[in-house]
């Protein structure tokens, strides 16, 4: 195997009918897979300072956490409704399947913070939606948004490119 993709599974009709399920768990779990994953989601940020990087839930806690080492970042959770413990704010949106509220801490990010936001897949691009309108209204700057994988037909790049946003994704 020698590219990202060659490690991520398509599992049909998961959650449900007509769904083409991009697993990565296959990604994750081979040490060459995964540190592939991380290098390739870094590469087109070296030399470049940020103060936080944000992963969304929940496969983008898995490689939030990795690239935020690697770049010494911190790191902060974006997550489903009702999860955080402390004051959060919080955005709804609507997915490729369904509908959630997204949430984070209130004190997570001070403003002017340079912030890479991480995920494993963007599809409509509403999650990542939410997540930027998250750290707009806490005044981050947004560095960029980088996912292991981009589905095209769903419009998420050309979404989130509409709000100005540099987007990098592995593999489409
Ligand atoms: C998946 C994926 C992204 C989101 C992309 O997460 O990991 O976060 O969908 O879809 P979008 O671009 O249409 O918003 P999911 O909602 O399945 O949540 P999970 O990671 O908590 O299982
Ligand atoms: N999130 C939204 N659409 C998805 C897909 N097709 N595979 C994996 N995660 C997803």
């Amino acid at each position: 195997m020698s590219s990202v993709r060659d490690y991520i599974r398509t599992i049909a009709d998961f959650p449900h009918e007509g769904i083409m399920f991009r697993d990565v768990t296959t990604l994750f779990a081979d040490p060459r897979g995964f540190r592939m994953a991380i290098d390739q989601l870094l590469h087109p940020y070296a030399g470049t300072r940020f103060d936080k990087v944000v992963g969304l839930e929940a496969r983008g806690f898995i490689l939030g956490g990795a690239v935020a080492h690697q770049l010494s970042a911190g790191f902060v959770p974006v997550r489903k409704k009702g999860k955080l413990p402390g004051a959060v704010i919080s955005e709804s949106y609507t997915l490729e399947y369904g509908e959630a509220v997204v949430e984070v801490h209130d004190d997570a990010v001070q403003p002017g913070e340079r912030v890479l936001i991480v995920d494993d897949l963007l599809a409509t691009g509403g999650t990542a939606e939410a997540g930027i309108k998250l750290m707009e209204r806490m005044g981050a700057e947004i560095i960029g948004c980088a996912f292991i994988i981009d589905l095209p037909d769903l419009g998420g790049r050309a979404r989130l490119e509409k709000l100005g946003m540099d987007v990098h994704a592995l593999c489409t």
